[in-house]
């Protein structure tokens, strides 16, 4: 309908209807089961509440959705439709692999293609809005929500939000469509010392220039919801943070979509201590400009009070209704509250094998190989007998903490993939041992499963070892597929140890000492210190939790049908702690390297290096290159000018392979502070073995701006060093001049 008629419904809507549209409730509310995905509270609402509320969590399934739509519409007065929302993060019958495993694709495009897939597969089957995507920028590998970032710099960061916005939306085609809702704003990934739900305190300029470019590229790529985060900036709680709500988000980006919060992050700002009631956290909030109030009844009981009171205006909740009446509008509900809603086809869309072929194709291009002595990879389908153990050999477990909405059912395991490939060779398997010593550490949460024999007593432990060991000697080469349990990452899934677990470490020491040879392939939801593992290992594949088609694009891998070509987007540590860590970080006063201090008075640890273990860009192939030959164009830039750096990069191995050719710049002298280098631009090529090619990249005066020390966006004149190679600590190195 036209904008002007949703503005006549709103004047005919009650103050109680308006403010039901800014409420949100879960399925048990309307008859139908609910999945926590959060603390479970009673509401303490009334039917009259959930007869006018405005949208649903995390409900779907097509004839569910039309169900409860239908009854709800019987029931109401000016028949505005119920908003469905969920969590389809990252797949949703077809579960792709975990966005940080996205980000390690540096193919933006390629993302942007599986997330229309995943709307096609979500929309089809009732969801009309995705809490989704998840773009917080991440350096503490301690916090368990690193699976669901693309990685730790903003510039990819806002690339991949772009491409997963415009996916999922793509033109908001009614049937091949969901509205996205960017998550989490703002900075919840800087939470303190990793540690889940914590306090988020920084400068302003680290804010803005590292933090909020994700959330802002996905505003400007036309995502309709913000999600608020749960943590404090500078000690104000977002969903009661006007300055950052209204201020940034609203008046300085322009975003005029609905802001919801997180699972009940109204009600906390108690918890907080800067609200005693819920009535003065419904004030605070919708002071903020906080449109919606996700599962708390705060709204629901409080905002009629406060505006008879005068302590809020009438105008501020119409505001709030007008927003989502106008998403409403915008997703086609007036016209068709189901929005084509429909089993028969959610379930073909959900099997179309376009869509596993997606699947699989991606999680081949997510997973990173760190490591691969005398190329023990890949490994032969015939003449070898491979010894597969651990975990996730055989498990269907591999698609992370938040794919709820999917069934495990249809995660093809590693080992049916490996047994599918072998022509003639022998493939023998052991659990091998428990994943974690105690599930019940890990606390409950929907629907996932213990793992295979999670709950084995001893004597099965010690007989999956006795097995697993005796399966390894009479094999020629050893596959460990191991890892963090799904629970152990994720939401609330953070680690004080982020080392490979204690029952599968033991074991692979044990494999080590068999003595064949051995390559593990991990399962994990955030970067592991794998320094105290990776001598006993020949090869380390890094796979992620790589989503229903893994085992079949790992097997791909493992045989070398595909070729890795993977790259970190987050740094992986000798230890946990040198977290928070990242590629981008300042000189200091005293660099390690080349301050010209004695040998102790530098920055270092005594313990352990500065750098990281595997750091952000690195990845191998099954090929080798040599890059070479940087030049620059002109050794000046001006302002408007550009500048163009070539390198040729020549692949000296006998396979073919990818190379993710990368860009760094690094400011000298800036009026504050400038990073050790930058990620500016990058190409992923592929080349032949021996051939070479001529890389060219376009250096312009935008690359070159930060905020500078009256925080104005700015690029100021001198001396820019350029980097290109295979990873941030890898590159060959030229100088320029800007000149203004
Ligand atoms: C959870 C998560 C958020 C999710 C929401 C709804 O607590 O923090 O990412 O979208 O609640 O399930």
């Amino acid at each position: 309908m036209t904008d002007q008629k949703v503005q006549e419904l709103l004047s005919r809507m009650t103050l109680e209807e308006k403010i039901g549209q800014l409420v949100q409730l879960d399925g048990g509310c309307y008859g139908v089961g609910a999945l926590a995905t959060g603390p479970q509270a009673k509401l303490g609402i009334t039917q009259d509440v959930v007869d006018v509320s405005g949208s649903v969590l995390n409900v779907l399934g097509a004839d569910k959705v039309r169900a409860i739509q239908a009854r709800y519409l019987s029931r109401s007065r000016l028949k505005i439709p119920l908003l469905f929302m969920a969590d389809v993060i990252y797949g949703y019958k077809n579960v792709y692999p975990i966005p940080l495993g996205l980000g390690c694709t540096w193919n933006p495009a390629l993302i942007r293609e599986d997330y229309r897939m995943i709307a096609e597969e979500a929309c089809a089957d009732g969801c009309m809005v995705t809490f989704s995507p998840p773009v917080d920028l991440v350096r503490d590998a301690r916090w368990g929500r690193c699976m669901e970032s693309p990685g730790e710099d903003a510039w990819l960061n806002s690339r991949y939000a772009k491409a997963m916005v415009e996916g999922f939306q793509n033109d908001l085609d009614p049937a091949h469509s969901v509205a996205s809702c960017v998550k989490h704003y703002a900075a919840y990934g800087a939470v303190e010392a990793g540690r889940e739900y914590n306090t988020v305190d920084m400068s302003e300029r680290r804010l803005r220039q590292d933090y909020l470019p994700g959330y802002k590229a996905a505003v400007d790529a036309g995502c309709m919801l913000v999600m608020t985060s749960f943590n404090t900036i500078d000690s104000v709680p977002v969903t009661a943070n006007r300055w950052l709500v209204k201020g940034i988000l609203r008046d300085e980006w322009g975003f005029g979509g609905v802001v919801i919060t997180d699972y009940a992050a109204i009600q906390e700002l108690k918890a907080h201590g800067v609200a005693a009631s819920d009535r003065e956290a419904s004030r605070l909030a919708m002071d903020a400009t906080v449109d919606i109030d996700m599962k708390t009844p705060c709204y629901a009981n409080q905002l009629a009070g406060l505006v008879r009171d005068g302590a809020l205006r009438e105008e501020q909740i119409d505001e709030a209704c007008l927003r989502v009446l106008r998403l409403k509008n915008r997703l086609g509900l007036f016209e068709d509250p189901y929005r084509r809603a429909d089993a028969a086809c959610a379930e073909a869309t959900a099997h179309d094998p376009a869509h596993a072929a997606a699947a699989r194709k991606t999680a081949q291009r997510a997973a990173v190989l760190l490591k691969n002595e005398g190329n023990v990879l890949p490994l032969r389908k015939q003449g070898q007998r491979i010894a597969l153990i651990g975990p996730y050999a055989d498990s269907a477990d591999i698609i992370g903490m938040w794919a709820i909405h999917a069934d495990r059912g249809r995660a093809v395991t590693l080992r049916s993939a490996m047994e599918e490939k072998l022509a003639g060779g022998v493939l023998g398997f052991s659990q091998g041992c428990r994943t974690v010593e105690a599930l019940s550490a890990l606390g409950e949460f929907g629907n996932v499963p213990a793992l295979q024999g999670e709950d084995a007593g001893e004597a099965a432990a010690a007989r999956w070892e006795q097995e697993a060991l005796a399966l390894a000697a009479e094999s020629d080469v050893v596959v460990a597929a191991m890892g963090e349990h799904m629970l152990q990452s994720g939401e609330s899934g953070s680690r004080t140890d982020i080392t490979l677990p204690a029952p599968q470490k033991r074991l692979l020491k044990k494999l080590r000492a068999v003595g064949k040879p051995v390559v593990l392939v991990l399962f994990n939801g955030r970067p592991l210190a794998l320094e105290d593992i990776e001598a006993d290992c020949d090869a380390i594949l890094e796979a992620w939790f790589p989503g229903t088609q893994g085992g079949p694009a790992l097997a791909d891998l493992l045989f070398g049908d595909a070729a890795p070509s993977g790259r970190l987007t987050v740094s992986f540590p000798y230890t946990v702690g040198q977290e928070p860590l990242y590629y981008n970080g300042f000189n200091t006063g005293r660099p390690a390297e080349g301050s010209g201090h004695s040998g102790r008075f530098v920055s270092r640890y005594l313990d352990c290096p500065n750098e990281a273990k595997y750091p952000f860009g690195y990845g191998l192939g099954y090929h080798t290159a040599v890059y070479s030959g940087l030049t620059l164009s002109a050794d000046t830039l001006r302002p408007g000018g550009t500048l163009s750096a070539r390198v040729t990069v020549r692949n000296t191995g006998a396979a073919a392979g990818v190379e993710v050719v990368q860009l760094y710049l690094r400011d000298l002298v800036g009026s504050v502070a400038r990073p050790v280098r930058e990620l500016k631009d990058f190409r992923r090529i592929t080349l032949q073995p021996g051939e070479s090619r001529t890389v060219e990249f376009v250096i312009r005066e935008a690359m070159l701006a930060f905020l500078d020390r009256n925080m104005e966006w700015t690029a100021e004149p001198g001396t820019f060093e350029v980097m290109i190679g295979p990873h941030c600590m890898e590159t060959q190195k030229a100088r320029f001049e800007f000149i203004v």
